[in-house]
C-alpha cells in the first residue's frame, strides 16, 4: 500500500486495515497478515512502558519503536504518532520530531485536533511528509476530556466535528481516524469528506477500521470498552503456557531428551 491508495480504497469502497504495532517481533507477523497499514501509535506508552495514558510519550519513544517495527516489515505503509506536545511548542521542536519519525521509517506521521494545529500540518505537507488527522476523542486531552469518552453528542459539538473533519481535509491531510463518536456522526463525515475516514468506537461507516493489536489479542482481560472485539485470549493462552513450562521444569519432564544434546 502507498499514500495513493487510501483515496483508491475509499472511491473503490474497499475497507481500510490499520493496526498498531510497536515492535521487531509483531511486526514480522503483521507482514504476513493482509493489514493495509501499521499505526505506531503513541498508545505505546500505555500498553508497553505502563503509563496510564498516552501523555507518557515522548518522540525518542516513538522513534525507538518506529525503528524496530521497520525491521519486520517491509510491505506496509507506516503512520507514526505524534506524541503528547511535540506539535505544540515551536515550527522547529514540530519538524524535530517529524523528522525523527520519519527517518526512524515512517511514511507519515498522525496528529490529534485542528484548533491550533492549521499552520504546523500546511507545513509538515508542504515539507514532503503526509498527514493523517484524529478527530473525536483525542486520547492526549483527557485531562480535558475527563470521563466523557463518547464526543459529539449535541448536535452542535457534532457540526463542530463534522466542520473540523472537512478543515482537516481542505489542509490537505490523506485521511483522519475517528475515535469514539457514534455510527451517525462518522456516517456524516466519512459522506462529506473525499479522503477516507478510519474509524475505533466509530462505528460501521468509517472508511477503514484500527485497533490496538493488543486489544484485539485479548492481552488485558480488564479494557473491555463497547468498540473492542476480542480475537483471541492471549492473556490465558500465555498464562497457561508459562505456567506448563514452569510445571515441566518443577517435575522434571523439561528438558526431555528431544530438547537436550545428549549425554
Ligand atoms: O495510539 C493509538 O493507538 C491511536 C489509535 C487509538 C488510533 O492513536
Amino acid at each position: 500500500m502507498d499514500i495513493n491508495d487510501f483515496l483508491k480504497m475509499k472511491s473503490q469502497a474497499k475497507p481500510i486495515k490499520m493496526i498498531t504495532c510497536y515492535d521487531y517481533w509483531s511486526s514480522k507477523i503483521l507482514a504476513e497478515t493482509n493489514i493495509d497499514c501499521i499505526l505506531v501509535g503513541d498508545s505505546v506508552s500505555m500498553v508497553m512502558h505502563g503509563y496510564d495514558s498516552t501523555i507518557g510519550a515522548n518522540v525518542e519513544m516513538i522513534e525507538m519503536h518506529i525503528k524496530a517495527v521497520k525491521k519486520g516489515i517491509n510491505n506496509k505503509f507506516i503512520i507514526g504518532d505524534m506524541p503528547f506536545l511535540s506539535y505544540r511548542k515551536s515550527n522547529t521542536e514540530t519538524m524535530y520530531a517529524v523528522e525523527k519519525l520519519m527517518k526512524a521509517g515512517a511514511n507519515s506521521i498522525k496528529l490529534e485536533g485542528l484548533n491550533g494545529n492549521q499552520k504546523l500540518i500546511k507545513h509538515i505537507i508542504n515539507s514532503g511528509v503526509p498527514v493523517m488527522g484524529h478527530l473525536g476523542f483525542i486520547p492526549q486531552s483527557i485531562n480535558v476530556f475527563g470521563n466523557q469518552i463518547v464526543q459529539g453528542k449535541e448536535e452542535s459539538k457534532a457540526n463542530r466535528l463534522i466542520e473540523a473533519a472537512k478543515e482537516l481535509e481542505g489542509l490537505g491531510c490523506f485521511a483522519i481516524v475517528l475515535e469514539c463518536i457514534s455510527n451517525k456522526i462518522s456516517k456524516r463525515i466519512t459522506e462529506t469528506l473525499s479522503i477516507p475516514t478510519i474509524g475505533i468506537g466509530a462505528g460501521s461507516s468509517t472508511s477503514g477500521q484500527v485497533l490496538v493489536l493488543q486489544d484485539l489479542l485479548g492481552c488485558d482481560p480488564k479494557f473491555q470498552p463497547k468498540f473492542l472485539k476480542k480475537y483471541l485470549n492471549l492473556h490465558d493462552l500465555i498464562k497457561k503456557s508459562v505456567n506448563d513450562y514452569c510445571k515441566d521444569v518443577d517435575n522434571k519432564t523439561f528438558p526431555s531428551c528431544q530438547h537436550s544434546y545428549g549425554e
